[in-house]
């Protein structure tokens, strides 16, 4: 797993079905004292059952056991799992530098990008 000074954290948390094949993952990354929630997937299978809520909650039980109490995301896809699930849509002026800064925030936002973040 790839680690640099700035991103000094990186935990996946995958869900298995009962024949031990990956149905979901999600995966939390750090920059200083900030989570950064990335890659949020449920096989589409398994979906709307409650597995990509759990996923979340596992990335952040990992942030606070980090020392991180704040966690920020990107998507275009579904915002609206994320509201779901506590976090708020944020403007990207409100997003704080060391996260916009990160790599995984540098490629162009897709139409329809929303920030949101949650503290925890
Ligand atoms: C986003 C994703 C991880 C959600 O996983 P999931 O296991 O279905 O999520 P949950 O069952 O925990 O859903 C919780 C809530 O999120 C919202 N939600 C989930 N999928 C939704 C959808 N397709 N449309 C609208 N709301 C949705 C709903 O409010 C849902 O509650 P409900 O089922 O009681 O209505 C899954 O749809 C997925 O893998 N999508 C493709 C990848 C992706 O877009 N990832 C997010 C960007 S990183």
């Amino acid at each position: 797993m790839e680690s640099t000074s700035r991103d000094v954290l990186d935990i996946v948390h995958v869900a298995r079905d009962t024949s031990g094949s990956i149905v979901g993952a999600a995966c939390l990354g750090r920059t200083g004292s900030r989570g950064i929630l990335r890659s949020v997937v449920v096989a589409p299978n398994h979906r709307r059952k409650g597995l990509g809520s759990r996923l979340v909650a596992h990335c952040e039980t990992s942030a606070l056991i980090a020392g991180i109490t704040e966690v920020y995301l990107r998507t275009a896809t579904l915002p609206a799992f994320f509201v779901r699930n506590g976090y708020q849509e944020l403007s990207r002026k409100v997003v704080p530098a060391a996260i916009t800064a990160h790599p995984q925030f540098q490629s162009a936002d897709p139409d329809g990008t929303k920030y949101l973040g949650k503290r925890l």
